[in-house]
């Protein structure tokens, strides 16, 4: 029988082209009119589950797009693990800004361009064809169950439902992710923080139609002015959150902590290089991994008003709305958060218009401890294949659903990524290195493997 790294060279192109098919496919779960192609995509995955050897496969209808659910019991009394990932992806546009077509995937440099690449059917994938190679090579140590949702993108809507009706099916010992990143291939990390989401959009509403903005502009309190000043307010000079209570439930870093964090390499000048801004941004009195992995942030992610179209139009819009969302460290609240958002911008819009704020979905930031066997096997792992240790890190996005799984089923999860910051995720160009994809096939087999010895020895 081959070792697992034998069967993953002697397979290396099967193993690339079937992502490649999973790739043209456009699951985009936002989109109506692609829930066609997401029941397809969920299908795929499910046979892809089936002939790697997992038992009990079944796409789950659900309220919103599917859940695919399989399993490998090799041993009751073996450990669990409990991989989770998403098939569905961000939507692709704005289209001309790509290089080559979101959904027909290219491979230049060693690397795969496509929408999903990364986030997460790339990084998803890894499971499925590390899963193959462990039935394979007869090196499975534990079992196996896979949760592989379609709507991780807009915000897991049904998961928390079937995991809720699911508690047996899904007992394990861990919940092992590839949905993350790392700092780069020369200096491998664990994210050991993920923030949370509060996601708000607001309406700001003046007069009852669109008006000549010469007949009475100068007379009426202009919508887009007013929220233009409104969303500037929301952060002081120092850019600190300028609402109040926002930042009551926040614990702050020890000496330790932070300096742990920021020994992690970094630079920032090849930081804006990249961004191609001329210097960086943000809250005073921390450094930019402190300000995106541990401190609370809001953003402006969409703004609309008035005439966007081509060329001029005279006119003072009736309304303007803009989506905002917040991300959250731990012990915030979301819908605290959403609260205090609501009430606040309530009270600082001035009476010459009405303002509607709504919340959106949320989540809550999750953070999972070092000295835990997940993480130890996790780091064992990266050392087994990369050759050093990794450093551990707090990432800046977001998986909400993952401090449900702790909620609900009790179980930690590990984040195991491979992707990079770097890798477009959500932009125009998103893409995935090969030697990362398979790299990532070849370490998953270790955690499997030092999973199961720490959790025998404990
Ligand atoms: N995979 C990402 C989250 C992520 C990316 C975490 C990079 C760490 C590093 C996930 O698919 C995602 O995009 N999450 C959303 C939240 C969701 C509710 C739409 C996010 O972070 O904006
Ligand atoms: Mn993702
Ligand atoms: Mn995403």
């Amino acid at each position: 029988m081959n070792t697992p790294s034998e069967y993953i060279a002697n397979n290396k192109d099967r193993f690339l082209s079937e992502l490649l098919d999973l790739l043209r496919i456009p699951s985009v779960s936002a989109r109506s009119e692609h829930n066609n192609d997401m029941i397809h995509c969920a299908e795929m995955v499910a046979s892809r589950l089936r002939a790697a050897g997992a038992d009990l496969v079944e796409v789950c209808a659900t309220a919103g797009h599917p859940i695919v659910y399989g399993e490998k019991i090799i041993n009751p009394n073996f450990p669990t693990v409990l991989v989770y990932g998403h098939y569905d992806v961000q939507p692709a546009d704005p289209l001309e800004l790509w290089n080559s077509p979101p959904f027909e995937p290219m491979i230049k440099e060693g690397k795969i361009f496509a929408r999903g690449a990364c986030d997460d059917k790339g990084q998803m994938y890894m499971h499925v064809k590390a899963f193959e190679t462990m039935m394979q090579t007869g090196t499975l140590a534990c079992n196996i169950k896979f949760m592989i949702e379609g709507e991780e993108e807009v915000g897991s809507i049904n998961l928390g439902k079937f995991v809720v009706e699911n508690k047996s099916r899904l007992k394990a010992d861990v919940i092992l992710i590839s949905d993350t990143s790392m700092i780069s291939m020369e200096t491998p990390s664990l994210d050991v923080g993920l923030r949370g989401l509060a996601y708000m959009e607001v309406e700001v509403v003046g007069p009852n139609r669109d008006l000549h903005s010469g007949v009475y502009g100068g007379a009426v309190a202009n919508p887009a002015t007013i929220l233009a000043k409104l969303i500037a307010s929301l952060h002081d000079e120092n850019n600190h959150i300028a609402i109040p209570g926002f930042y009551n439930d926040v614990i702050g870093l020890t000496q330790e902590e932070r300096s742990d964090l920021n020994a992690a390499p970094f630079n920032q000048n090849e930081y804006n290089d990249d961004l191609g801004i001329a210097t960086e941004w943000g809250e005073k009195g921390f450094s930019t991994l402190e300000r995106t992995g541990t401190r609370p942030t809001l953003e402006v992610n969409g703004i609309w008003s008035g005439y966007t179209g081509e060329g001029a139009k005279t006119v003072l819009p009736s309304k303007a709305n803009a989506k905002i969302s917040m991300r959250l460290v731990p012990n915030q609240n979301s819908d605290t958060i959403s609260r205090i958002f609501s009430e606040h911008f309530n009270k600082i819009a001035p009476p010459t218009v009405k303002v509607k704020v709504t919340a959106h979905h949320g989540g809550e930031p999750y953070l999972t401890p070092t000295d835990s066997i997940p993480y130890l096997a996790g780091s064992k792992a990266i050392e087994a294949t990369f050759g050093k240790k990794p450093v551990p890190t707090r990432s800046g996005g977001s998986i909400p659903i993952v401090a449900l799984f702790e909620r609900e089923l009790g179980l930690k999860s590990m984040l195991f990524g491979f992707g990079l910051d770097s890798d477009n995720l959500h932009s125009p160009n998103e893409k995935y290195d090969i030697f990362n994809y398979y790299k990532g096939i070849e370490t998953i087999p270790y955690f499997f493997k030092f999973f199961a010895e720490m959790q025998k020895e404990s």
